[in-house]
């Protein structure tokens, strides 16, 4: 984002907030157990996505497994629901899905925000910050965002520095010879770091946002840092680069292949580029001149990758489901903005180009109750299954009819829905809220409604796994080819659900229908 916004620092509003972090934190420390916090039930608050308990949060940072534990710190505004005073928040889980919140990671201090970055598990102590007892150190390395002047919040200026724990990410010491990265650059940011086990080093990837370049830089030892090469500008370069990553993804049904994989978000969505990294330099290996997009929805962005997953697990990717376009201005109160499911990551050839390809995690499924399920029905205009809920999962197959427009319409009521569908004349699916029901409360939000892609049927079918999560929706394409996320806040009784087509000869198949539980 641009950083023009400053939310205003009032001294009442911090110690309220304070007391609620504190009053979070004991209850937690006292039960043993996550507390159910009766903040889980606002209007538009997601039950199975994460979502911090109040204040705003954008990108995820820091993913990384430890000791039995997913660690999630995101980019979090202690002090309000809008951006600024960017700290890392912290939140740990056993399993991905359901999430204990902790109290702040690393805060912003000294005029220097606490932007986004990752964090390593130094088992070989390379940088030297383990004590005595032989504690493993976890490092975080992040974007210092360093401020000279408060009053001019544009007078800013952009480093790379770590902080490291010794205590599981409990709590957190800034490394006192920071910055360890600093090219003297006003915006220079977002550092993903990785062990690169052929060469025994570390890689940073980074960005230079105005530039539509990626930086590579190595490292023995998490301190100093030599360039190794540059990647772009390349696809899509009309907008500033953000947040990058680099990993191997395995290619599907190949056991034991993979290639390498960069992902970056660049305002308002994301594209990756598939190739090799021979731990100096980056080549893409699709056709340059087609750019590829893990996401098709308005509501994507900031997507990294868990580090240090245990030896054999598929790369999880975690994004953050909401757009700068609108994002301060989203109706909910007192958290904003959630964070997407975990997808596992693998690669799919598809004719000449590599494809992504992206699926929630599959133990999702143990939040699942039956509520629908039907082998088959065609239908000319209107079918509804009799289920109202906006806590839901749906799978279903559309065999699309000649000419036709066929697919499902969520959040119903009366002429007020969101629709997803698939038209044949086309060959494209799509997803339009523009008809959901909401107040009006930022015109980008209003003018971006209707989202699609090119997708292919597979063996004359269009294949659909759809996530509805109050505010939330997610929608996986053809098993995760194409993905969809996007928002909308419509109010409590527009929850009806309405299978439609254009002509009778469209078929629906194998459609199922489960409430998923709440994981707060
Ligand atoms: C992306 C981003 C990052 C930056 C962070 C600041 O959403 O703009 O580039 O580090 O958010 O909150």
């Amino acid at each position: 984002m641009k950083f023009h916004s400053k939310s205003l620092r009032s001294t009442k509003a911090r110690k309220t907030c304070i007391h609620l972090l504190i009053f979070l934190f004991f209850c937690q420390v006292v039960s043993g157990q996550p507390p159910k916090y009766r903040y889980y039930k606002e209007p538009f608050r997601p039950q199975f996505h994460f979502t911090p308990p109040i204040q705003w949060t954008n990108d995820p940072n820091g993913l990384v497994w430890f000791n039995g534990q997913y660690h999630l710190f995101y980019q979090y505004n202690p002090f309000g629901n809008r951006w600024g005073h960017m700290s890392w928040g912290h939140a740990i889980s056993s399993d991905l899905i359901h999430w204990q919140h902790l109290p702040v990671a690393i805060p912003e201090a000294d005029s220097v925000m606490i932007f986004s970055g990752s964090c390593v598990v130094d088992k070989n102590n390379t940088g030297g910050f383990a004590d005595k007892n032989g504690q493993v150190p976890m490092v975080a390395i992040y974007t210092g965002h360093i401020i000279a002047n408060p009053k001019l919040p544009d007078d800013y200026h952009q480093a790379q520095y770590i902080a490291y724990s010794l205590d599981s990410g409990k709590s957190w010491t800034k490394y006192s010879g920071n910055p360890v990265l600093d090219i003297h650059k006003k915006d220079f940011r977002d550092p993903k770091v990785f062990w690169y086990e052929p060469e025994k080093k570390w890689v940073m990837i980074l960005v230079l946002p105005n530039e539509h370049k990626c930086q590579f830089y190595a490292s023995p030892n998490l301190k100093t840092w030599n360039l190794l090469s540059e990647f772009g500008p390349a696809g899509d370069s009309t907008q500033i680069w953000e947040c990058p990553d680099l990993l191997q993804v395995p290619v599907e049904g190949n056991s034991g292949n993979s290639k390498w994989v960069l992902t970056h978000s660049t305002q308002f969505t994301m594209q990756y580029f598939v190739g090799n990294f021979d731990g100096t330099k980056f080549v893409n290996e699709n056709p340059a001149q087609k750019i590829f997009r893990p996401d098709q929805g308005p509501d994507f962005y900031a997507a990294i990758t868990y580090n240090n997953l245990p030896e054999g697990s598929q790369p999880v990717f975690l994004g953050w489901a909401n757009s700068w376009r609108y994002a301060n201005d989203i109706p909910t109160y007192p958290w904003k903005s959630a964070m997407a499911l975990p997808r596992n990551l693998s690669l799919r050839k598809v004719d000449s180009d590599w494809i992504l390809i992206q699926k929630p995690l599959q133990k999702l499924e143990s939040l699942r109750k039956l509520v629908f399920k039907q082998d088959s029905f065609s239908s000319k205009r209107q079918y509804d299954p009799g289920v109202k809920s906006m806590q839901f999962e749906m799978e279903l197959k559309i065999a699309p009819g000649k000419e036709s427009i066929a697919g499902v319409r969520i959040a119903k009521k009366a002429e007020h829905y969101l629709e997803m569908g698939y038209d044949q004349k086309t060959g494209e699916f799509y997803v339009d809220r523009s008809r959901s029901e909401h107040q009006a409360f930022n015109h980008e939000f209003d003018k971006f409604g209707r989202f699609s892609a090119k997708v292919r049927p597979i063996n004359g079918l269009i294949n659909l796994q759809v996530f509805i999560d109050k505010s939330v929706i997610e929608i996986y394409v053809n098993g995760g080819e194409t993905v969809f996320t996007i928002q909308i806040f419509p109010n409590d009784d527009a929850n009806g659900i309405e299978f439609f087509s254009s002509s009778s000869d469209a078929k629906f198949l194998n459609i199922k229908i489960w409430e998923l539980s709440s994981i707060w």
